[in-house]
């Protein structure tokens, strides 16, 4: 095995070092991994930028990129899930698996959570990466190294569609056309959502939407106020979409979201009810990085989600059936 290990080492803002580093040795229930592919996620490009994302702030060099693809070339004592020569994705997130929401099949909550490139835990940018083995999740023969490694962000919009009980003949709005939202529009055709309207402040993302099936893209214009934007995109779906998925993780989009399901509410001016409701998930959404998936079913449906839950496993099967593959 070469010893070369060329490592991206995040040492602080803007600066991004190409280093070698030793290769890990995989403890009993960890194999090692020659990774093969590895997606730049937004986080990545954010501490890259920032130095933080929220609360997570590098403070030591950490080793980036999580979006990961890979061949086994070593097995722990105890790994009896892989061989030897077995091509893997990872899922990044290695919780715990003793807390209550382990416990309860909710491990994408789990606070212990090890995060590969969320401070202080190393990513997987270098060319042998060590992983826990019940992380590692076998690719079929038609599935490549690159497709493996989009795996991840895949994996968060499928866990959205999920979560938002996305189906047959559901009509769905999606706010951001980034990875996620394009990963979130991918997942919503596959769960066979009649109609998927997608909007973006860019041209060219939406553009990328349409390559994707996008049933109809929309343009946010400043021009508009909030409230033409919600009715042009109403018309577009001939009345109330049944769920509005925000992928773009800005506040005005956020407000859209919720003012897009709830606007007989905030027709009727209540406007106590609105300010708490609109502060309360804001605050929660700065404090946690993600994004909110709101349905109209009632307030209750306000969903806050991390992670996948283990949605990654699964979909290696879209990707299997070519439904996945655009
Ligand atoms: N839950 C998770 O596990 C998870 C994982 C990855 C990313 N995320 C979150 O998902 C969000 C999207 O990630 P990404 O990598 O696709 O980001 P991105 O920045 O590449 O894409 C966001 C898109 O939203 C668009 N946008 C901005 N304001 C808008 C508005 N008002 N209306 C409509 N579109 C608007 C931007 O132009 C951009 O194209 C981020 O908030 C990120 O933190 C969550
Ligand atoms: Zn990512
Ligand atoms: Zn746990």
């Amino acid at each position: 095995m070469s010893t070369d290990n060329l490592t991206a080492i995040l040492y602080g803002i803007n600066d991004l070092r190409l280093e070698q580093t030793e290769i890990e040795e995989p403890n009993e229930s960890e194999v090692l991994l020659k990774i093969a592919c590895v997606g730049i996620c937004g986080s990545d490009v954010h501490y890259l930028e920032n130095g933080r994302i929220g609360d997570y702030v590098v403070e030591q060099p950490m080793i980036i990129g999580h979006e990961s693809s890979g061949t086994v070339i070593k097995l722990g004592s105890a790994v009896q899930n892989l061989k030897i020569g077995d091509r893997v994705a990872i899922e990044p997130g290695v919780p715990c698996r003793i807390c209550v929401f382990c416990k309860r099949g909710r491990y994408n909550l789990c606070k212990d959570i090890k995060f590969c490139a969320t401070p202080p835990v190393h990513g997987s940018l270098r060319r042998y990466y060590k992983h826990a083995a019940d992380f590692c999740f076998k690719l079929p023969d038609n599935v490549s190294f690159e497709e493996g490694a989009l795996l991840e962000p895949l994996s968060v919009g499928v866990h959205a569609c999920k979560r938002a009980n996305v189906g047959i003949g559901s009509s769905v709005l999606i706010l951001g056309a980034g990875p996620i939202g394009l990963a979130t529009l991918l997942a919503a055709k596959a769960m066979e959502a009649k109609l998927v309207v997608i909007s973006d402040l860019i041209e060219y993302r939406l553009n990328i939407a349409k390559k994707l099936k996008a049933d109809q893209t929309y343009i946010i214009d400043n021009i508009f106020k909030e409230n033409e934007n919600i009715n042009n995109i109403h018309k577009l779906f001939n009345g109330q979409p049944d769920i509005t998925i925000d992928t773009s993780g800005t506040e005005s989009s956020i407000r859209l979201a919720i003012m897009d399901q709830y606007k007989d509410l905030f027709e009727k001016k209540d406007t106590w009810y609105i300010k708490t409701l609109l502060k309360s998930i804001f605050i929660t959404f700065l404090k946690y990085f993600s994004y909110l998936i709101i349905t109209k079913v009632d307030l209750l449906s306000i969903f806050l989600e991390l992670d996948y839950g283990h949605q990654l496993p699964g979909r290696r099967k879209v990707w299997e059936s070519g439904r996945g593959s655009a």
